[in-house]
């Protein structure tokens, strides 16, 4: 796409631009920038709007458009609309989820991103912070028993004289509010992963400090400390397709995170991420494995789920110099293992998860015309690729 014309660019109109400081002598504006929506624009935009942060990719909305009829001359003055969409190399973020991503951002409200293993909870929340230059602070929930522990771990050692001494270590997320008090210039990204894994007790306790009281308890000064305005909250749920319940989490506490449902990236999507992880793989084998994967994850009755994980896996056995020989006629193997692999039971036995994952995956794979054998068919008569 060209240039703009000045007739496109009609007050009203909303674009995205990237400002930078308006260097030109004399100028009564701040910002500027060249070009709108990646186009060059036929005068130079220029705002003085406070919001707008030099460097950082925004949405703003025309105001005017002063001496359009001459073409050298002028300017095109803009107003912030809002941040601009997160396009983040290499993660795929529906474009809903995005838009209320970023209202939620803005709010400064806690996000519960709630979606089933796999499909990018955790890359997302990381390029959150790295697309809008947050400090990012992972803590995996995992191993949280009591409320203290997402703030200080407890170790025990022998001292000098061989009785027990007990250090206090602060966790990454309570050096983080520290930090941040002492650094409001910078926005804190405090990412809870797998906080469904943690005790139901501790996250209870947890969840109204994080919203409503906004502080603490620093049990190594053994006093409240306040979370700076400055630190933000994303917590990460898995749940596979039940969608049953809260997972242990209290409806009241849930309530103070604005939940966001995530899924699957779809299939051309998953398709992109994985062409550019492994290039050297084939647009049709890249297309059946996604494919398999999502007849899978589709069918109904199946307790669990595939991630994008799984998919990945299959992409690195697919593409070692130990299956690729046998390209296509790997597959059938290579998903036995990788996607049978996470469900219970074995793919040979048609009563359990594993086996009727293998079902669907033979079904799959037909239709590619790839063939594959049955499970009890005997082992010598030629495997895999019947
Ligand atoms: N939407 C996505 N975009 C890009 N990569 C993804 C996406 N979903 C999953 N992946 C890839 O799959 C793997 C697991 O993703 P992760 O973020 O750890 O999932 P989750 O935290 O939801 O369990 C990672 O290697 C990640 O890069
Ligand atoms: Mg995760």
């Amino acid at each position: 796409m060209g240039k703009w014309t000045v007739e496109e660019l009609t007050p009203g109109k909303t674009v995205e631009a990237t400002f930078w400081p308006n260097a030109a002598e004399g100028s009564a504006f701040k910002l500027r920038a060249t070009h709108l929506d990646g186009r060059r624009t036929p005068k130079v935009v220029l705002s003085n709007d406070e919001r707008i942060v030099a460097g950082v990719p925004c949405v703003v909305r025309v105001v005017v458009v002063h001496k359009p009829e001459r073409e050298d001359r002028g300017r095109i003055e803009v107003e912030f609309v809002g941040r601009a969409p997160f396009r983040i190399e290499g993660v795929y973020l529906d474009p809903v989820v995005s838009k209320k991503l970023q209202v939620c951002l803005e709010g400064g409200l806690n996000i519960l991103l709630d979606g089933p293993q796999g499909c990018g909870k955790t890359v997302l929340a990381r390029s959150i912070a790295d697309s809008l230059g947050m400090a990012f602070v992972f803590f995996n929930c995992g191993a949280v028993v009591e409320a203290s522990d997402f703030f200080v771990t407890i170790q025990v050692r022998a001292s000098a004289s061989g009785a027990p001494v007990t250090d206090f270590i602060k966790t990454d997320i309570l050096i983080a509010i520290e930090q941040a008090a002492d650094h409001p210039e910078t926005r804190y990204l405090v990412f809870l992963d797998e906080l469904n894994r943690c005790q139901e007790s501790a996250r209870n306790a947890l969840m109204p400090a994080l919203d409503a009281t906004r502080r603490v308890f620093h049990p190594i000064e053994n006093t409240f400390i306040p979370i700076p305005d400055n630190v933000q909250f994303i917590a990460a749920v898995n749940r596979g397709r039940e969608f049953s319940g809260t997972f242990g989490i209290d409806a009241a506490q849930l309530d103070r995170f604005a939940p966001l449902q995530m899924t699957y990236p779809p299939p051309h999507a998953e398709q992109d991420i994985l062409a550019r992880r492994h290039p050297e793989l084939s647009a049709t084998n890249l297309e059946i494995i996604v494919a398999v994967a999502d007849a899978v994850r589709n069918a109904p009755d199946l307790p669990g789920t595939l991630s994008v994980r799984a998919t990945d896996e299959a992409c690195v056995y697919l593409a070692h110099p130990l299956f690729a020989a046998d390209g296509k006629r790997a597959l059938p193997e290579i998903l036995k293992t990788s996607f049978c692999g996470r469900f219970t039971g074995r793919w040979d036995d048609v009563t359990s998860d594993a086996g009727a994952v293998w079902a669907l995956i033979r079904k799959a794979l037909a239709t590619f015309q790839i063939a594959v054998e049955e499970p009890g068919s005997k082992p010598g008569s030629k495997r895999g690729d019947a």
